[in-house]
């Protein structure tokens, strides 16, 4: 579905962000596979799965809130000279829950600059190199929260509901003029370590407004992903496609 297209794919060490990488993998993608810090058990996975699928798999290290990494980092992958064709901006954070009235604002402000601004960050610099092409494809991760709300989580919530606003809504008609398409997939609870922050008592009550009656797999999460980053969603951009169990 994906093969010969060159991805960017952030927080691909884990999580969803892993699951992406091998569904891309498995497709047929070239990936640069982005986290925050050096790890040798992440290069000796990337290379096996680079292997396993006959795909080629660079690791790539910045940090999201650190804008001179960021910068660093896009310029590695431009060094290549390939054709960026996808990126994937998952990497995110979610504080422990508190409530609205005593959240201390740079406790807030960290998780929005990490899920909304370093994520628009690199959005910034890989879209001014993929408008050279006059074309690209943007996915964000965001969060049903950022639609329906989630109990304690304001600026979670605010973050996501930015990444849906100006992330995919505003970003897929400014860049539409260079043939980028911007889509965002809005998961529900999945079990990855961020899931596991969910409280059992609210993972519970949520679960019960979920008709399929249980959490996502990650990979579940990066099939739809694939699908959108490929040419069989050719007419869709500015979406945001919940991928929840039916909630
Ligand atoms: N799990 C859920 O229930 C759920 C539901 C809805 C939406 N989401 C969204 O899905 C995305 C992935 O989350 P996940 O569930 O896979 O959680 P996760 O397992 O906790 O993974 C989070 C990823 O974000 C990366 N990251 C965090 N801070 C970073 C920073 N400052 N710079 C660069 N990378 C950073 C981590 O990188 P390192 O591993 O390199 O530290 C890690 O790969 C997030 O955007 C999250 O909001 C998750």
């Amino acid at each position: 579905m994906l093969q010969g297209k060159n991805a960017i794919i952030t927080g691909a060490r884990r999580g969803i962000g892993k699951a992406v990488v091998e569904v891309f993998a498995k497709n047929g993608a070239n990936i640069w596979a982005c986290a925050k810090n050096f790890d040798d058990d992440f290069e000796a996975e990337m290379v096996k799965l680079a292997e396993k699928y006959k795909v080629q798999i660079w690791p790539v290290y910045f940090d999201l809130l650190d804008e001179n990494q960021i910068k660093a980092g896009v310029s590695e992958i431009k060094k290549q000279n390939n054709q960026i064709d996808v990126l994937v901006n998952v990497a995110g954070i979610a504080d422990e829950s508190t409530s609205f009235v005593m959240s201390p604002l740079e406790k807030m402000k960290k998780v929005f600059d990490i899920n909304f601004w370093g994520g628009t960050l690199l959005t910034q610099y890989v879209a001014r190199l993929m408008m050279r092409n006059q074309t690209g494809n943007i996915i964000h991760i965001s969060s049903v929260a950022g639609i329906d709300g989630i109990l304690g989580q304001y600026e979670y919530v605010a973050s996501k509901a930015a990444v849906n606003g100006a992330g995919v809504r505003q970003l897929a008609r400014e860049l539409w003029q260079y043939g980028i398409r911007v889509n965002g997939v809005a998961p529900g609870i999945v079990e990855t370590r961020m899931g596991g922050q969910i409280s059992d008592s609210l993972k519970r009550e949520t679960l019960q407004h979920v008709i399929m009656q249980r959490e996502g797999k990650p990979e579940e999460i990066a099939n739809v992903v694939a699908f959108l980053a490929s040419d069989l969603s050719s007419y869709m951009t500015g979406q945001i496609i919940r991928v929840d169990g039916g909630m």
